[in-house]
């Protein structure tokens, strides 16, 4: 990201080629039809969160007014608007999920990072996000998901398993 000679944040040329490449798919009047996918390009680039300048370069490039970029990013939780780690893990604790070992496997995570639902890692590797509702992979159950990837059945051992694998 590159501030402009009016001090305005304008997004990387990767970011807006990456944009382009979605504006592509929709008629020229629908523009406002990629802000989800710029959204999440430009997150990735800075660390998985969003700065409302950021926000504000998007709606720039998409000649959208800001307020449409805000009420995106603000009704999707996979946007993040604070500053979170490097892995974002959501533990589903609706229904099937609570009733197969989902707050065990929440109180696990919780132990096993030494921090609370809502908190991120001092060396900013990992987040633990709000509680998540069910996110429809119930057969699984218990699940959770960490950057966007499912891991279902788990237990205490596969939760270290998979935590100990990531870099
Ligand atoms: S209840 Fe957890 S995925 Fe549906």
């Amino acid at each position: 990201m590159m501030p402009s000679s009016h001090n305005k944040l304008q997004l990387s040329q990767q970011a807006r080629a990456e944009i382009d490449h979605w504006l592509e798919k929709y008629p020229a009047d629908k523009r406002r039809s990629a802000v989800i996918q710029a959204l999440m390009i430009v997150q990735d680039e800075h660390g998985g969160w969003l700065t409302n300048e950021l926000m504000d370069a998007v709606g720039d490039y998409l000649g959208l007014p800001y307020i449409a970029v805000y009420e995106v990013a603000t009704f999707y939780s996979m946007f993040e608007l604070e500053q979170v780690g490097r892995y974002k893990i959501s533990v589903c604790n609706n229904i099937s999920c609570m009733l197969c070992g989902g707050d065990e496997v929440l109180d696990h995570v919780k132990r096993r990072l030494g921090i609370k639902v809502g908190q991120t890692t001092a060396d900013r590797r990992f987040t633990i996000k709000a509680e998540e509702e069910c996110m429809a992979a119930c057969t699984a159950a218990p699940m959770m998901v960490i950057n966007g990837h499912y891991y279902e059945h788990l237990t205490a051992d596969k939760v270290d398993a998979i935590l100990d694998g990531l870099e």
